[in-house]
């Protein structure tokens, strides 16, 4: 298949994570509690304190972007951007809820970022920069935006072998249907997998103090269903694929998938592995 233009890749991104804005509303609670440790991380890893003025790229419903606004407090501030107005809608309600007066949300491209040079003291980014069909140059925009000596702390999906809570799915799905070896520098969830990959391009322009860790988890399901319908409701890349197989199919795959996390029951949950690369960097002041 011929590769995407890189306004074909922004446009399906958009309305891929669109579709299901409604399904990370309705999850927003369980994978708040489930995941906040990267949020803290990341809040980490950017140096945030009070007072900063900090941007969220990928923001979707709000991560870490709502912690971060926590963080810096009344005399700072956090733009959230994302593609998805809908995801943000989200996280404009979610924002309004807990009273957060500092975060702020703007639809728009984090390879062409509308802000000005040197107007933040941090960026953070939480699964987002793997989906992008250039990450060099969104690399060089977050250099451009960020003030001398801040930091930008980012969080992507590494190898899928390391991700049982994401590969079940997709391997069950392979087993039904034809689906080509993905070019491994075209946008997707495992793009930023590679170790070094990201931090070589944080290198290229210009970060100083790069640190990168392979930080494991796991995602903790009361039952293998809850697991099979959250995945389904928020993954829009494997909504994408789940959509190529029939509704007979759909069902065994279900079934196997189920049978499948059920074998990672620990106790009185199912614990999915997640492995996660924390990528952290320094403008020079
Ligand atoms: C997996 S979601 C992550 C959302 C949030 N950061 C989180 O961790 O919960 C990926 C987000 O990246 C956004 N995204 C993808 N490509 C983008 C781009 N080029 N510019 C801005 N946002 C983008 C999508 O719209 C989506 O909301």
């Amino acid at each position: 298949m011929a590769s995407l233009s890189p306004e074909q890749v922004i446009e399906g991104q958009c309305q891929d994570w669109n579709r299901v804005a409604g399904g990370w509303e309705k999850w927003d609670r369980f994978f708040d509690e489930q995941m906040a440790f990267l949020n803290h991380r990341l809040v980490g890893d950017a140096r945030l304190r009070t007072g900063l003025r900090v941007l969220d790229l990928g923001s979707g419903t709000g991560y870490p972007a709502t912690l971060a606004a926590q963080v810096v407090g009344a005399k700072g501030s956090v733009v959230g951007i994302d593609l998805a107005q809908q995801m943000l809608d989200a996280a404009e309600r979610k924002a309004a809820s807990l009273q957060l007066s500092n975060l702020t949300f703007r639809a728009g491209d984090v390879t062409t970022l509308p802000f000005e040079t040197a107007s933040f003291d941090a960026v953070t980014t939480r699964f987002c920069l793997m989906f992008l069909p250039d990450i060099p140059k969104a690399v060089a925009e977050i250099s451009r935006i960020l003030k001398p000596n801040t930091w930008c702390a980012a969080a992507v999906w590494s190898a899928p072998d390391k991700n049982p809570y994401l590969k079940i799915p997709l391997d069950i799905i392979k087993q039904f249907v034809d689906i080509p070896a993905p070019d491994p520098t075209a946008p997707g969830i495992f793009r930023l997998a590679k170790p070094g990959e990201l931090s070589a391009m944080l290198q290229q322009a210009g970060f100083i103090d790069i640190s990168e860790q392979e930080f494991l988890s796991d995602v903790r399901f009361a039952e293998a269903d809850q697991y099979f319908s959250s995945l389904m409701d928020i993954a829009a890349p494997i909504q994408n694929l789940w959509a190529k197989l029939s509704p007979e199919r759909q069902s065994e795959a279900k079934q196997r998938i189920i049978h499948t996390a059920g074998q990672y029951r620990n106790g009185s949950a199912i614990a999915l592995p997640i492995a996660v690369r924390m990528v952290a960097a320094r403008k020079p002041g």
